[in-house]
């Protein structure tokens, strides 16, 4: 089986390199041009890295992810988010390629307190929501095979995250407020990459599998929850903090304004994820330990 992977540095780009290479022969592309275009922004590129290597399986883990920025540029992370996958959704319609792609709970307007499911109304409140809720619907509305997870909140021990952040603040200042009105669920990259890796196994040997589920770790948090979680830990690790877990303020989402809006809701219910493929997904906490673990080289 030949896999092409795009975004291959990214939090789960980099995961899926891991756990795609005993799947079969996998060519994983950056942004970078270099014998293969892996530039989702060069639409005729990636059709001809499509046409020319003839995949058996697309792994998209590249996307436009600047939230806040994406309110100003709105034509580039539609053309990456949107137009790059319509490419893709097509190449992989004419050649039966599978086409595995990655979405977010931001296409939901985020009200209430239930967890989405996959056929609740969609509705963004931002920009790179709205991109993503287009990259969606050109995957099925071009009939390609696909596998499209809506994940949230997700995290990886290389490169800068959530948890980082707060440790360095909690040994950097004396006071640390962080939000405590939007709920969902940490989800680590490594989680995100061994169910992905489980279902293109499950869909070559069913793939009528071919759908959108939800895919995030189990149990619920605010950002404030996470942040007092990881600071727990750290000091139950011996880490020296100014500001303890418990010390740490519940903020309101209107007490720290941004350029996108943001959904409180952010639940997703996972029940179609886990019964189509027999998973049961493990309780954000076990990855933010290991990953806490993982950086602190313990
Ligand atoms: N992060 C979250 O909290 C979150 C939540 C819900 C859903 N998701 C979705 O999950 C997927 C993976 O996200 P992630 O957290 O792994 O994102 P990430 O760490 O921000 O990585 C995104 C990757 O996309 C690449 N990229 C950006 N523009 C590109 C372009 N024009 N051509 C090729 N590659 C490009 C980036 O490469 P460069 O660094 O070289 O630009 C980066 O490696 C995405 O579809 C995202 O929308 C993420």
């Amino acid at each position: 089986m030949k896999i092409l992977l795009l975004g291959k540095n990214g939090q789960v780009g980099w995961e899926l390199q891991r756990s795609l290479a005993p799947l079969g022969e996998l060519l994983a592309l950056s942004s970078k041009c270099e014998d293969h275009c892996g530039d989702l922004a060069d639409l005729q590129g990636l059709a001809e890295t499509v046409r020319s290597w003839a995949p058996d399986v697309i792994v998209n883990a590249a996307a436009y992810t600047a939230v806040d920025k994406a309110e100003s540029e709105q034509a580039h992370a539609d053309r990456v988010n949107a137009q790059a996958v319509d490419v893709l959704a097509h190449a992989a319609a004419r050649s039966g390629a599978l086409l595995v792609h990655y979405s977010t709970d931001y296409v939901f307007p985020g009200n209430g307190c239930t967890p989405w499911r996959e056929g609740d109304a969609v509705g963004p409140l931002n920009v790179y929501g709205q991109t993503k809720l287009a990259g969606e619907r050109a995957i099925q509305s071009s009939g390609c095979p696909h596998l499209i997870f809506r994940t949230s909140w997700v995290f990886a021990a290389r490169g800068n995250n959530f948890a980082k952040t707060m440790l360095r603040l909690a040994t950097e200042r004396d006071t640390l407020g962080v939000i405590d009105d939007q709920f969902g669920a940490p989800t680590g990259a490594e989680l995100i990459a061994d169910v992905t890796a489980h279902a293109i196994v499950a869909w070559r040997a069913k793939p009528a599998l071919s759908g959108l589920y939800h895919l995030a770790a189990g149990g619920e948090t605010t950002w404030c929850g996470y942040a007092r979680f990881v600071l727990g830990l750290a000091e139950k690790a011996g880490v020296s903090l100014k500001v303890k877990a418990d010390a740490v303020k519940a903020l309101t989402t209107d007490d720290y304004p941004t350029p996108a809006n943001r959904p409180a809701n952010s639940r997703l219910d996972t029940h179609k994820l886990e019964q189509v493929f027999g998973l049961q997904l493990p309780d954000w906490r076990l990855g933010v330990a290991r990953m806490l673990t993982e950086i602190q080289g313990k």
